[in-house]
């Protein structure tokens, strides 16, 4: 079984991997994947201003849910006090750059944490839906190669990588 992630307004995945109805299906699912965007890692990394932000997001290593979490609400707290600029967030698309940002990264935290599932993000490319006014170059069908591809990954594949469609890209 494989549980394919499509929405992205909020930092979902780590909300719904702490449900009950998670730590149930976690036993039986083998692949996760999370919708990112962007073409790369760092393509992304890069629209947040803060040097400090984008070191302290983009670590992996020492990395916990928590540390991760309190940067987000520090997010949501600058966001309410009208403080992202002065703060070093991104003030164009900044919830949605911000949430794709800690979703890699937690795509990483947790392909650590449970190294017998598959868990990895993909960017599907630019696909014409509803969240870019149907303005996108690839189809639908196009636009779900990469995640159906991942999804479908074989037993032992390799976890915590980061996809732009079909193919691999690094982190760094
Ligand atoms: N299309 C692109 O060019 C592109 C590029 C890069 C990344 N992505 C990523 O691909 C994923 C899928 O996007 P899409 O292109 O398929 O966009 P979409 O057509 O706008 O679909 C977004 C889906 O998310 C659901 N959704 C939005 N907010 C929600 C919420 N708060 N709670 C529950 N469901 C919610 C929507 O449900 P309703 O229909 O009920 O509103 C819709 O089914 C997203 O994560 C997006 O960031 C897309």
């Amino acid at each position: 079984m494989f549980f394919l992630q499509t929405n992205n307004l909020s930092y979902i995945p780590q909300r719904f991997l702490h449900s009950l109805f998670l730590c149930v299906i976690i036993l039986i699912i083998f692949c996760i994947v999370f919708y990112s965007s962007f073409l790369a890692y760092l393509f992304l990394l890069q629209y947040i201003p803060s040097e400090i932000i984008r070191k302290e997001m983009g670590i992996v290593d020492g990395q916990t849910e928590e540390r991760l979490d309190k940067l987000l609400w520090s997010f949501l707290n600058d966001f309410k006090e009208g403080k992202l600029e002065g703060n070093g967030w991104p003030t164009s698309k900044s919830a949605y750059t911000v949430s794709k940002v800690a979703m890699n990264t937690y795509t990483r935290i947790l392909s650590k944490s449970y190294p017998t599932l598959c868990i990895n993000c993909v960017s599907p490319g630019f696909v014409k839906t509803d969240i870019n006014f149907n303005t996108g170059i690839f189809t639908v069908e196009e636009g779900a190669k990469g995640p159906v591809m991942l999804a479908l990954l074989p037993d032992g594949s390799e976890s915590g990588l980061f996809y732009h469609q079909t193919n691999p890209s690094t982190f760094e």
